[in-house]
Formats: C-alpha cells, structure tokens, sequence
C-alpha cells in the first residue's frame, strides 16, 4: 500500500538521522506544564516518547522557517530583476533559481508536513465530544485526512521530482489512482458529514438572518461559524472533484489519455486541496465550538502554502522559459504568487513551533 512504502520510505532515510536518539528518561525536554495535572501526566508519558519534540520538532520547524525566509529573500530579488527589466538573461536567471528553489521544497516541505505527526495536530480532542455526534464525526474525518496528507505528501513531491529526471513511470500513477478510489469513497462520507452538520448551523444562520441574536458577542461567533462552515463545504466540494480528476489523470489503463505530468498536478492539487480542507476545519472547530485547533490549523495553512508555492514552481520552471508573451506573462504573475506563498509558509511554519505541543503529551492543550 502507497501508505506503508511513504512509512518505509520516510523511515529509512530523512528521519533515521533525527530519531535514533531517543531521550528515555529526560524531562525538561517537554513544556506543556501550564495546567499541573497534564503537566505530570505528560512528564510520565514523556519517558516513553520515541522524540525529542524541542529538537526535532520545534528547533527544526525554527530552522525550516528561517530556511524558507531566505530562499524567498533570494527569489525576491531576482523576480523583481526579471519583470522590470524583461531581460531573456534575468529571466534565465530566474529560471534557474527556481530549480534549486524546487529542490529546497521537495525536502522541507515533505519533512515539513510529516512533522504533523509528532505534534498536538494529530491529537483527538476529548472535548468535542460534548458537542454531540456530529462533532464527533467531523473530528474524526478531519484527524483522517490530515493523516491522508501526512502519510502521500512526500511520495507526491519525490515523484514529480523523480519524473522531471525521468519521465514515464508508471509505478506512481497506479498508486495514486488507487489512492483516489479509496479516498473517493471516504471523501463521500465526509462530504455527507459536511453537509449535515451544516444542516445543524442553519436554525444558527437564520436566528443570525431574523435579528433574533442581540447579544453581539455571540452573534459574531455565530456568524464566524456559519461563514467557516459554507466555506469549508466549498473547499471540500472542490476536493472531491480535484479527487475525480486525479483518479481519471492517473489511469495508466487509458492509454490515449495518460500523461503522466498531468497526474502528478493532479495528485499535487489533491493535496494542496487537502491541506486547505484541514485548516478549515481546523478553524471550524474553533468557530463553532469554541475549541483551540491552532497547532492544526498552523500547520495545515503552513503545508497548503508550502504546496501551492511548489506548484507555481512547477509552472515558473515552464513558463519562464517561453518567448510567448502570455506565458511571461503567466511567469510573471506566478513569481509573484510563489514569492508571496513562501513568505506565508515561513510565517505559518514559525507558528507552528510556537502553537503546537508534543504528540506525546496525553491531551491536546486547553
Ligand atoms: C538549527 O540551525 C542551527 C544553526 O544553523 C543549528 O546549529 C541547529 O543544529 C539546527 N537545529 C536543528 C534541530 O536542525
Ligand atoms: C503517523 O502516525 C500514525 C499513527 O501514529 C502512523 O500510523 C503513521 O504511519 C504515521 N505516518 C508517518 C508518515 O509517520
Ligand atoms: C453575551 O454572551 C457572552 C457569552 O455567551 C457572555 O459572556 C456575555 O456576558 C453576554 N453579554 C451580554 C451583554 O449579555
Ligand atoms: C479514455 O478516456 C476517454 C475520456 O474519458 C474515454 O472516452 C475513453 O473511452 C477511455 N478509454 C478507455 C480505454 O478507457
């Protein structure tokens, strides 16, 4: 399974380096210690966690922030060259730092995402509960595609950076193919998930529309929640259909139709749309029940930037090259939105280090 060979793949190389050093006994690593009784439970379980969440995590995160800051200050520079100046030479330039810039991303950004797992992001919260079924249903498709992401980001990116060396496997289409018909088939339930729980905010929306709310404090939250919901239902409405499409670009069987490019845009839109999704709901959970997600929420906006930024340069390595004025044209815009995406990316990833606890901790904090 695509999920198991990521496992392997992630094992095997970028994280045996981090983790075979395990810090059995240590506690002054953790700092959740704002609340006494978490604070001693998580000291307990700390003994057994298999990380060093200050190390590995937080001072990575730091390290991998500062990293994206002066990869964009370099691309900065030489984007503003090329569009005042509209030189062929500057736009080489261009296209060259945005090859080495797609090769910093094709690591920070897979390490980046499967960090998620070592955080208080892949953490149930307990609380949600008392918000009835539905709540608890949201949750728990949210906690899935957030391991959906964590577990294929990497193999997408490895394989787009594969297949620009070497084009024409196969092996990577199947994969993702079968990974949108499964994630075709849960994304359904969670759409049906999306819709009834929007049903549950529409006696909300309407006390909003018939003035019945006075006290403005809770007419405001109220109106967060019912705007965070009709916008996550869109994105994911636009997932499913970016799942669809995904599945149709990556049948190797359609042999007039495949292309193995198209695939891969597809299965990196997937999750891009994905990420977006999470940090939505991520916010929902906010919003509407009053809950801290943060860690989630940073993270999430931190990996949908880290995405989007590696797509436009995907697109700025093609069509920079060009001598068509629509697609300088298209160059052009693209830098701007790359140049923009790492800046959010870097802000949202130094969040995350400053928001976000250890997954080890028993509780996701209050
Ligand atoms: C972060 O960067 C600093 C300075 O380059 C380095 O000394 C430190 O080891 C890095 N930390 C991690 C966790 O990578
Ligand atoms: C993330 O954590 C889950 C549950 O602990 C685990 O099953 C999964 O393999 C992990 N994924 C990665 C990429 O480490
Ligand atoms: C409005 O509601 C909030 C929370 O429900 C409450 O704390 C606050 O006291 C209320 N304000 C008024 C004026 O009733
Ligand atoms: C390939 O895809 C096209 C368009 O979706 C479809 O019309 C055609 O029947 C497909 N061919 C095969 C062999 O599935």
């Amino acid at each position: 399974m695509l999920r198991l060979s990521v496992l392997t793949f992630w094992v095997a190389s970028s994280w045996a380096s981090l983790d075979d050093a395990p810090i059995e006994g240590s506690l002054v690593v953790d700092d959740d210690c704002t609340h006494s009784d978490t604070c001693a439970l998580n000291a307990l379980q700390l003994k057994r966690c298999p990380f060093n969440f200050q190390h590995d995590v937080k001072e990575t995160m730091l390290n991998m922030s500062a990293e994206i800051d002066s990869l964009n200050d370099k691309l900065v520079v030489l984007v503003a060259k090329a569009v005042r100046t509209s030189f062929k030479d500057d736009f080489s330039r261009l296209v060259r730092a945005t090859s080495s810039a797609a090769a910093v991303l094709e690591i920070v950004a897979p390490r980046f995402i499967t960090l998620t797992n070592k955080t208080s992001a892949s953490l149930q919260d307990a609380g949600i509960d008392e918000f009835g079924g539905k709540a608890k249903e949201e949750q728990t498709s949210l906690l899935r595609m957030q391991r959906f992401l964590v577990d294929h980001a990497g193999e997408v990116l490895t394989n787009i950076a594969a297949a620009r060396s070497n084009d024409g496997d196969t092996g990577f289409a199947t994969k993702v193919n079968t990974a949108a018909q499964e994630a075709g088939h849960w994304i359904q339930g969670v759409l049906k998930v999306a819709w009834s729980t929007a049903t549950d905010q529409l006696p909300r929306i309407n006390a909003l529309v018939k003035n019945e709310i006075v006290n403005t404090s809770d007419m405001v939250t109220e109106a967060a929640c019912a705007a965070d919901t009709a916008t996550s239902i869109a994105s994911l409405t636009t997932l499913y259909a970016q799942i669809v499409q995904a599945a149709t670009d990556c049948d190797v069987r359609n042999k007039t139709l495949f292309s193995i490019a198209d695939c891969e845009s597809s299965a990196l839109s997937v999750q891009t749309g994905i990420s977006l999704v999470i940090k939505e709901g991520a916010r929902m959970m906010h919003t509407c029940y009053g809950r801290d997600w943060s860690c989630a929420e940073s993270m999430a906006s931190a990996s949908h930037d880290l995405l989007q930024a590696y797509n436009s340069l995907v697109v700025l390595g093609d069509s920079c090259k060009s001598s068509d004025p629509i697609a300088l044209a298209v160059c052009e815009s693209e830098a701007f939105q790359l140049s923009s995406n790492l800046g959010v990316a870097a802000g949202y990833i130094w969040k995350s280090a400053d928001v976000c606890a250890s997954s080890c901790n028993l509780a996701k904090p209050q």
